[in-house]
């Protein structure tokens, strides 16, 4: 049987992002379930309603990924006690015109690191509730990840076993949900 395709989007435009590394780490996790697909958000211009009718062709490109998938990973930075710009400006264009929202019925996992003690958490919070108005369907649980320079090693792998079983059922938990929710959109 076909694996569930996911879109993975990296909430940061920063070239050594410590999020894009968590993201290949964890999606790496569970590759013989699902189907990863890393969807980029740089080149999108900043949203603005007089494009609409006219789209730009890197917005279509970046709906058209995410309209195709079964589901959707976020693996995001906190900005300010948010989610980053960048991020939403990728949501909102997604979430345009209003019945062509390509966020609605999708189930979504979310999770994110940073350097700060609480790991992305406050951040989480915005995301989770941008993404239920928009109707997608977020895995319940949490994953704050505080970085630490040693947390994932130079193959990528998660070096501490802990923070690696953690992880491991997180995505394990996500591959059950995609499994369950999928088919039925
Ligand atoms: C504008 C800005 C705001 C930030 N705000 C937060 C914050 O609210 N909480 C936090 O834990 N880290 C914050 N940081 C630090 C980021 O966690 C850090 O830059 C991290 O490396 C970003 O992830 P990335 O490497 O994937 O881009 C902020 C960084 C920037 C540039």
């Amino acid at each position: 049987m076909s694996k569930f395709k996911v879109a993975v989007i990296v909430g940061s435009n920063r070239r050594d992002s410590i999020n894009r590394k968590l993201a290949r780490a964890m999606t790496g996790l569970v590759e013989s379930r699902l189907e990863f697909e890393f969807v980029g958000i740089d080149e999108l211009p900043m949203y603005n309603a007089d494009l609409e009718g006219n789209r730009p062709d890197s917005v279509n490109l970046f709906t058209s990924r995410i309209a195709a998938a079964d589901a959707v990973f976020v693996v995001t930075p906190e900005h300010n006690r948010s989610i980053p710009a960048v991020l939403k400006n990728a949501i909102d264009w997604g979430s345009k015109p209003a019945g062509q929202n390509v966020w609605k019925g999708k189930p979504a996992a979310i999770t994110g690191t940073s350097p700060g003690a609480i790991g992305t958490a406050v951040g989480q919070q915005h995301l989770r509730q941008i993404l239920a108005v928009l109707g997608s369907t977020v895995m319940g649980g949490e994953a704050y990840i505080s970085f630490k320079p040693d947390l994932i090693d130079a193959s990528g792998a998660i070096t501490n076993d802990s923070t690696r079983g953690f992880l491991q059922a997180y995505m394990d938990g996500f591959a059950e949900l995609v499994s369950k929710l999928a088919p039925a959109r």
